[in-house]
């Protein structure tokens, strides 16, 4: 990817030209409309109930919206974002350390989630790292170029942590769950970091920093720096999410999808590149271990709602959703209720 770029070619080569439906004009317009924003400092207070009644909302209609005054450390989110220049700067030697082609290894710098599967590969390069259960061990397998990297990281995924419970206790309530139902479904929990770095691409218009896409997670909480390209598909148009500094972007995942029986559906979303400047995004995503079974919560069950899903162990999943390759949206279906 970087040799590409130091290179300055001026057509990009045939493996990131993507098929004409999938590319960033094909069929769909793109509008940039409002995504809903949740003010979080609202919700300790008297206006709670209008809070999570707009949360609800959000869930229901966008299946992703953006959170401001959310306590997180902006001094934590710019640190982390500095590491993130910092680390994709190294030269291409340092971070083929990290390099592995498996999507189910630990720590990874990577081109593509499955390059040996995907036939197209998109736009950018990542690094990607478990977080939580957080130990020493683990944070022995992080980077530790730049030498603060592994101190930063730490912090941002403890942050992520605070912040994610937060949610899953709001979402829970918006759902007429009691507070600790989302968190109690994913027995231990697990959070990983997803570093993406978009280069400039000389034909943007034929390419996609990332396809389109559902996360298998729970709940995933983007920080995107100020340059924009993520799109989100609704009603059949992709629609831009507008970066708002210090904010939160917050995606829906499949297992939301799954635990709520489809009443907060997963987002399908992806990332446009363009031809002028460097994207960074930090996606955290957070979810089940390995071994929690997901399934419809009995509370949102009656006659009129019956089980739209399976009951499935989350390290299935992920494996199946993995080992489809690049047309992860579709891996929902395959849980449906018949
Ligand atoms: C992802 C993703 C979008 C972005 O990494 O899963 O959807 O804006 N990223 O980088
Ligand atoms: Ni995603």
């Amino acid at each position: 990817m970087q040799a590409l770029c130091d290179r300055g070619v001026k057509k990009i080569p045939d493996k990131y030209v993507k098929p004409v439906h999938d590319r960033p004009s094909a069929g769909n317009i793109v509008l940039s409309r409002h995504i809903p924003i949740i003010d979080m400092s609202k919700v300790d207070g008297d206006e709670r109930p209008t809070v999570i009644q707009e949360l609800r909302r959000a869930c229901e209609e966008w299946g992703i919206f953006q959170v401001i005054n959310h306590d997180f450390p902006e001094s934590s989110m710019q640190s982390m974002m500095e590491m993130a220049h910092q680390f994709f700067e190294l030269p291409a030697e340092k971070k083929m350390q990290f390099y592995r082609s498996d999507p189910s290894s630990g720590t990874r710098y990577g081109i593509s989630y499955n390059a040996d599967k995907e036939a197209i590969l998109d736009w950018r390069d990542f690094l990607i790292q478990p977080c939580h259960p957080l130990s020493d061990d683990l944070v022995s397998t992080w980077p530790d170029i730049p030498p603060s990297y592994r101190e930063i990281a730490k912090k941002y995924s403890m942050n992520i942590r605070t912040l994610a419970l937060r949610l899953l206790a709001m979402l829970s309530e918006s759902l007429g769950l009691y507070g600790e139902y989302l968190a109690g479904v994913l027995k231990e929990h697990e959070q990983k970091m997803l570093i993406n770095h978009y280069p400039p691409c000389p034909q943007p218009d034929l390419t996609l920093g990332v396809s389109g896409h559902t996360d298998p997670n729970i709940i995933t909480v983007l920080q995107q720096d100020d340059v924009g390209g993520l799109q989100v598909l609704r009603d059949g148009l992709w629609i831009a999410v507008d970066p708002i500094p210090n904010a939160f972007v917050i995606h829906m995942g499949d297992q939301m999808q799954i635990i709520s029986n489809g009443k907060y559906p997963c987002v399908e979303h992806r990332a446009v590149v363009n031809s002028a400047r460097t994207r960074y995004s930090i996606a955290s995503f957070y979810g089940p271990s390995p071994d929690a079974i997901i399934c419809p919560a009995p509370q949102l069950i009656d006659q009129d709602h019956p089980p739209q899903y399976l009951q499935v162990m989350y390290g299935d999943y992920l494996r199946a959703f993995w080992a489809k390759g690049p047309n992860k949206k579709a891996y929902i279906q395959s849980v449906l209720m018949q």
